[in-house]
This record gives C-alpha cells, sequence and structure tokens, in this order.
C-alpha cells in the first residue's frame, strides 16, 4: 500500500464527523459507502482504540494550543535545577513540576503535557495526583517512554534510541495510570552524516514504537529530532529533513499506523548553530513547511514542533511565520527549553518566587498560543527571553543556492 493511499483507507475505518472527512468538493456520503460496497479491508489494528486515539490526537491538536514538556529525564532535570543552584533530587524535581502544572489557567494555553516517569505516578506536595492535577486544568496528560540514546555500532558516531523491550506492557500500565499519549524522541546529527544506518534505525525504531502505542490506547509523538548542532546551512539541514521525514512516514505505512492517531514532532529547518549565514523566521517558515508538506500527509491532525536549542523568543517568532497562511495540519509547539527558562530564572528555588516563575509560564504560553494562530509580535518581550535570538543578516545568500521553492511569500 502506498502511503498517499493510507490516509483514505484508515479514515474510513474511525468515526469522522461527514464535514470532518469530506472536505470541499468531495460528496459528504460517499466516500465510507463507495469503500463499504468495495468491501474494503482495513489491515489497521489498534486494538479497538481507533476513535479514541483520532479524538485525543484531535484535542491536543486544538486551536490555539500547544504542550508543554515536562519529560525530562532525572539526569536533565538535574541539569535545569544546577541551573539555578538546586540540588537534583525527587523533592525538587516534584516542587518544580508541581510549580508548573498548578499555573493557573495553563490550560487556555496547553492541551497536553509530556511527563516523565516519576511525575506520571507522583502526587504533589498536598497530596493530589499529578495527572489529576493536568485534569482539572483540561491538559491531557502523556508520557515519555524512550529510554534514551547510546551509540550506534557501525556507524559514523551517531546514536539509536532504546526502548522498546517491554514496551507493550509499559504503555499498558500508563494508560492505566492516566496517560494518553506517549513520546518517543530519536536524533540524526548532520555533521555526522547522517548516514543511511542511521536514518533507518531511527525511523524503524519510531515505527515500531508508534505502533506499540496505538495498540494500548496512547496517541504516539514520533520524534525525529535534526539536531541543530553544526556549522551548515538552511538548504542542507532542509535535505535531512526531506530524507528523514519520509523514511519516517514510509515506515509508519508499513507498520500500518493510523496517521489521525498520531502527532508529529519534528525540528525545525534551520541554518546549523554554528553557520555564519542565519535565516529569517520566514524562511525557515518556506523551508519547514516545503519539506513538511512534500513528506507528510495531511491525514496527521498535528505538527507539534520542539524548540532543539533556540530562544524562547526566537521559538516563538518562528512558529508564528509557519502560522501566516492555513496549512494542512495544526501547526504547534511542544517545547521544553522554549517553555521553561525564564520559569527556572524567576523561581530560582524560592517558595515565595512561584507565583512569578507560574506567571513567567503562562507569559510564554500565551505567547505561543498567539504563534500558533499567528498572531504574535515580539514587541514587549522581556531582553531575557530573546538570549539566543538571531540576526536575521544573510538572506540573499541562502536564497541564492536555492533549489527550493518557497510556499510562503517571505517578502
Ligand atoms: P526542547 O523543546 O527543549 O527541544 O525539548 C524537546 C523535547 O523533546 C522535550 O520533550
Amino acid at each position: 500500500m502506498s502511503i498517499m493511499a493510507m490516509p483514505l483507507s484508515v479514515a474510513s475505518k474511525v468515526t469522522l464527523g461527514k464535514s470532518e472527512f469530506a472536505g470541499k468538493g468531495i460528496k459528504s456520503a460517499a466516500p465510507s459507502t463507495r469503500l463499504a460496497k468495495q468491501n474494503v479491508r482495513f489491515a489497521i489494528k489498534a486494538a479497538g482504540y481507533e476513535d479514541e486515539l483520532v479524538k485525543t490526537a484531535k484535542s491536543i491538536a486544538s486551536p490555539g494550543r500547544g504542550i508543554l514538556a515536562i519529560d525530562e529525564s532525572n539526569a536533565t532535570c538535574g541539569l535545569r535545577l544546577s541551573s539555578i543552584g538546586l540540588e537534583n533530587n525527587e523533592t525538587n524535581r516534584q516542587a518544580y513540576r508541581e510549580l508548573l502544572l498548578e499555573t493557573p489557567g495553563l490550560g487556555e494555553y496547553i492541551s497536553g503535557t509530556i511527563l516523565f516517569e516519576e511525575t506520571l505516578y507522583q502526587s504533589t506536595t498536598k497530596g493530589k495526583k499529578m495527572v489529576d492535577v493536568c485534569n482539572e486544568q483540561g491538559i491531557i496528560p502523556g508520557i515519555k517512554v524512550d529510554k534514551g540514546l547510546v551509540s550506534l555500532p557501525g556507524s559514523n558516531n551517531e546514536s539509536w534510541c532504546q526502548g522498546l523491550d517491554g514496551l507493550h506492557s509499559r504503555t499498558a500500565a500508563y494508560y492505566k495510570q492516566g496517560a494518553r499519549f506517549a513520546k518517543w524522541r530519536t536524533v540524526v546529527s548532520v555533521p555526522n552524516g547522517p548516514s543511511e544506518l542511521a536514518i533507518k534505525e531511527a525511523a524503524w525504531g519510531l515505527a515500531r514504537y508508534a505502533a506499540i502505542c496505538q495498540d494500548n490506547g496512547l496517541v504516539p509523538i514520533v520524534e525525529p529530532e535534526v539536531l541543530l548542532d553544526g556549522e551548515h546551512g538552511i538548504e542542507r539541514t532542509a535535505e535531512v529533513a526531506e530524507k528523514v521525514w519520509s523514511t519516517v512516514f514510509s515506515y509508519l505505512a508499513e507498520n500500518k499506523l493510523l496517521l489521525e492517531g498520531i502527532l508529529l514532532k519534528p525540528s525545525m529547518v534551520t541554518p546549523g548553530n554554528g553557520s555564519k549565514v542565519k535565516a529569517t523566521p520566514e524562511e525557515i517558515a518556506n523551508y519547514t513547511l516545503t519539506m513538511l508538506k512534500r513528506t507528510v500527509p495531511p491525514a496527521v491532525p498535528g505538527i507539534m514542533f520542539l524548540s532543539g536549542g533556540q530562544s524562547e523568543v526566537e521559538a516563538t517568532l518562528n512558529l508564528n511565520a509557519m502560522n501566516q497562511s492555513p496549512n494542512p495540519w495544526h501547526v504547534s509547539f511542544s517545547y521544553a527549553r522554549a517553555l521553561q527558562n525564564s520559569v527556572l530564572k524567576a523561581w530560582k528555588g524560592q517558595p515565595e518566587n512561584v507565583e512569578a516563575a507560574q506567571k513567567a509560564l503562562l507569559v510564554r504560553a500565551k505567547a505561543n498560543s498567539l504563534a500558533q494562530l499567528g498572531k504574535y509580535s515580539a514587541k514587549g518581550e522581556a531582553e531575557e527571553a530573546k538570549k539566543g535570538l538571531r540576526t536575521c543578516t544573510a538572506r540573499a545568500a541562502a536564497r541564492k543556492h536555492s533549489k527550493i521553492i518557497p510556499v510562503v511569500s517571505s517578502e
């Protein structure tokens, strides 16, 4: 079955409203009736969770909302805490995650949150389950299920992502505990190749993980991160992104994923962080959307970008640029660092700063909500939030060598 044939056949299996399925110019009742008459068989099995998966993915990809990623492993969370002089222990991790999730009004801008296993099973200091705090805010809890990166033998110093062993029973247990979506992050390095082997391994791992999640009622976030590291220009990132995303979607098709019940979490197509040639948000949006349109079927409900080391304002401006004209998917955010940096600085680990820290989170969440709607302006943003912001100097240089046709006018 070709990739492009997948969405239509899948869509007719799940129960979608006529208007959702029909689209302009298609007779509303025709597709499913026609397929039913032809007795089309569907190979997809998601253990009866199909409708729920579609509903969960749609709720996460709802207008003006995105994902708050707070799924740092204990080691990585330790790095965040040490940046404000705090010890990495369970009490401090609990206090930090509690502060974030209890932020009043957060659910207006945040539709889902990715948790680390410790948080999924944790309660607040007042004894309320973190999962209940999320649900009361109208935020769907999710869970990081990969087991991290290790070196990939036979490659050019590249890595692969572990975690498939035992994933079936783990995802079943996470669903019982209240998680409704999952995340698996694997990475591809531009300066190290990327080799065919590393791309295949990354894409196949994502597809196997995603199928196992759907079988247990969790919407898989498929996250193939093209790392920002390197001196390459934006065109090289675009080439790699196109190759990686197309490989991922071919393996998702091979594994018979219900595309309406997944979310893609890609990196934005930007120059490497060591490149002398910087790009404007409009250029980044053009390259990113061009590559996404070439490789990602419109059946996928949401593209939830990671921030990948961009500054807070940079990540928001780039997202805003992507939403200046309609897209086939909900184009939004699933940021960790670009939502948390200001919060950590405001909190400093002091109980008296909790309110200020929660305000800082709301500022970032609201800014990204506006960017999801294409209505954000960086006017009035704090200098701190702009740190790392790239100045846009060499747009002409980037275009000179471009073979890519921009899909959004950046003039
Ligand atoms: P960043 O937004 O910090 O790149 O985090 C990405 C991520 O995968 C967190 O879940």
